[in-house]
């Protein structure tokens, strides 16, 4: 159905794209990216275990659960033996790599906390532990700093490439451009750097999620991870009655096409099948899998804080364990016919290729093996 080469597709045409009804024409859009899926990277899915170790946040974003206005919770932080203990999991279980999650938090003492975790999580596994950072916006010293520590990866999102849309979603204090400056430091210092859009926002338009896969392209971005965008009670952005009854439904649908879009769009990126699309279908992150993702990030944050650290409404595995979702997600992966890459970092090969430019335009001043591992 799409004739030309899916790395040459326009803006017009990716809007289109995001609008087929024809539930045929849709299939063949979901195939055809998990043929170039498959021919990328195989039928593997790589675990990134996910650790949200506190649910602090000095941002107010007017769509997310754990915003600091939000009085609705209790908030925690997950001692330095805890996150270690997880950490130690992650790594005993075979997973290959972890992600440190929280809200945002820009002081001193947290960026000091966050530098001897990754030095003793470096340590603790010989070096062998992959570890993403997911701390949101922080000065280029404290992103350099925890990247000699041995951070390699570091994901922040976007959230939308609208800045109209984005000022519309947060407070005049969160700058659009601020998110922007972020991820060139980020891919300055030599982070493998992923960013991500929310799907089905109020007021969001097919045109724009064109932008978003387009804005992808062009800033050559290692990794995705886009989700539904799924309401919250407790936030400025879920009350009233402006939200659709089906949007639950929509939200989905447009999500695997945007997986799709993107996997045909820039073939060599890794994607996560994100866990809010199982807030909106019990499968849903297998359907994403079969779209054209190719990562999971199984949440192994002890159970009993992860009912405080709900950024979205009908979060699953709440009630689960590490244990559970490791079963869990095996299950679910071998039901599509694939295999999980245990202990294996999971690099994307676009990494690989785009660093390999940028070490020689600069002469070698990025330090490919600490970068890549
Ligand atoms: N629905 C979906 N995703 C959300 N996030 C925050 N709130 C929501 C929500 N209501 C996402 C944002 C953020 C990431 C950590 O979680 O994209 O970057
Ligand atoms: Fe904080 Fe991130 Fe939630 Fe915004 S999206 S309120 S920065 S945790």
């Amino acid at each position: 159905m799409i004739l030309k080469n899916g790395d040459e597709l326009s803006e017009d045409e990716l809007t289109g794209l995001l609008q087929l009804e024809d539930e045929k024409k849709i299939e063949s859009l979901y195939r055809r990216a998990y043929r170039e899926k498959v021919k990328q990277v195989g039928k593997k899915v790589y675990f990134r275990g996910i650790i949200e170790f506190s649910n602090h946040c000095q941002k107010n974003c007017y769509y997310c659960g754990i915003r600091r206005d939000n009085q609705e919770l209790t908030r925690f932080e997950m001692s330095r033996e805890e996150v270690l203990e997880s950490a130690r999991w992650v790594y005993e279980n075979g997973y290959g790599s972890l992600v440190l999650q929280s809200g945002e938090v820009q002081a001193e003492e947290y960026a000091e906390y966050i530098e001897g975790i990754i030095s003793e999580i470096k340590e603790m596994s010989g070096g062998e532990l992959g570890i993403t950072l997911s701390l949101g916006e922080q000065n280029k010293s404290t992103y350099r700093r925890w990247f000699k520590a041995g951070a390699h990866r570091y994901l922040l999102r976007i959230e939308t490439t609208s800045s109209d849309l984005y000022d519309e979603l947060h407070p005049d204090d969160h700058g659009f451009q601020d998110r922007l400056d972020c991820l060139k430091d980020l891919q300055d210092i030599g982070y493998q750097t992923g960013t991500g859009v929310m799907i089905g926002l109020p007021g969001q338009t097919p045109a724009d999620l064109a932008g978003d896969l387009k804005f992808f392209q062009r800033q050559g971005i290692d990794m995705i991870g886009m989700g539904p965008y799924v309401p919250h009670s407790g936030t400025p952005l879920a009350s009233g009655d402006n939200l659709p009854e089906d949007l639950d439904e929509k939200n989905l649908d447009l999500s695997l096409k945007m997986v799709s879009l993107l996997r045909i769009l820039i073939p060599d990126v890794n994607i996560a099948a994100t866990t809010a699309l199982q807030a909106l279908h019990p499968r849903g992150r297998e359907k994403a899998l079969k779209a054209g993702a190719n990562i999971l990030m199984p949440v192994v944050t002890p159970q009993k804080y992860r009912d405080n650290y709900k950024l979205y409404e009908n979060k699953p595995c709440i009630d689960e364990k590490a244990e559970d979702c490791r079963g869990c997600l095996k299950n679910r992966v071998k039901s599509i016919g694939e295999e999980i890459a245990y202990n294996e970092w999971g690099d994307p090969p676009r990494y690989f290729r785009r660093l390999g430019s940028r070490t020689a335009e600069l002469g070698g001043e990025i330090d490919a093996e600490n970068a890549a591992g």
